[in-house]
């Protein structure tokens, strides 16, 4: 089964709206590509300027974050109706600086997961281990209560539409890359897992990235394993070396 590649940028809290509408207009000769899925995760505030720049183009619009209510008095926090409203696609959840920095548990990025799945996006779901974690040798079993976790209650066929982020909290924005072996050796363990909670069919179509310090130079090798299906960019998304990554 081939699985279509997906290159997604992961803004984080970078880019003012204007500043984030000259990005676009930088990245778009570099970033054609029909054979993957190119999306930019950006900032709420950039979420409309970026959706009107990036119109009539390859580019899918994604969000960094959501809230799994409806409406109500959530001060602060975005619905998954104002993201459908604004054209978003994909929305990022479970990110390590928001399970590290806001507290987000478990337990909220299942409920964020079956929220958006029940409107219809695109989720990519994060995890990955700390560096004390992967010491202590416990980096799978890790891994496999965050997935089993956030799947809670999600069906096969909701599942073969999720992308999975394995994003190693060690290798995220320090220029650390894991070993190619070490990447592909998580992804497809979380494969497995996949298999053990639905079957062969949705764990081979399921689309796992790899994210942390992913960049035009260690791209190819990286996206050349075979349960490595794209990748979760943060610095190099914000630079040209994104459009090396979508034609790697
Ligand atoms: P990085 O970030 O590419 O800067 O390491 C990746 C991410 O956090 O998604």
């Amino acid at each position: 089964m081939s699985r279509k590649k997906i290159i997604a940028g992961n803004w984080k809290m970078n880019k003012t709206p204007s500043e984030a509408v000259e990005l676009v207009k930088t990245l778009a000769p570099l970033v054609q590509n029909p054979e993957v899925d190119v999306v930019y995760c950006v900032p709420a505030i950039d979420i409309i300027p970026v959706r009107d720049a990036i119109a009539g183009s390859n580019v899918h619009l994604g969000a960094e974050n959501v809230y799994f209510e409806e409406s109500g008095a959530f001060t602060g926090e975005i619905s998954p109706a104002m993201l459908k409203d604004a054209g978003v696609e994909y929305v990022i959840i479970g990110h390590s600086e928001r399970r590290g920095y806001f507290g987000e548990t478990d337990q909220d990025i299942n409920k964020k997961l079956l929220k958006l799945l029940e409107h219809g996006f695109n989720p990519i779901v994060c995890c990955g281990e700390s560096l004390e974690q992967r010491e202590s040798g416990i980096t799978m079993d890790w891994i496999n209560m965050q997935i089993k976790i956030a799947f809670q209650g999600v069906t096969a066929d909701q599942a073969k539409g999720v992308v999975i982020a394995y994003e190693p909290i060690w290798a995220i924005g320090t220029g650390k890359t894991a070993t190619t072996a070490q990447a592909e050796e998580v992804c497809k363990g979380i494969r497995e897992t996949i298999c053990g909670l639905y079957d062969e069919a949705t764990a081979a179509a399921i689309r796992i990235q790899y994210g942390g310090s992913m960049n035009a130079k260690n791209c190819a090798e990286l996206l050349a394993e075979p349960d490595i299906d794209g990748g979760l960019i943060g610095g190099a998304a914000l630079k040209p070396d994104f459009g090396t990554i979508v034609k790697c």
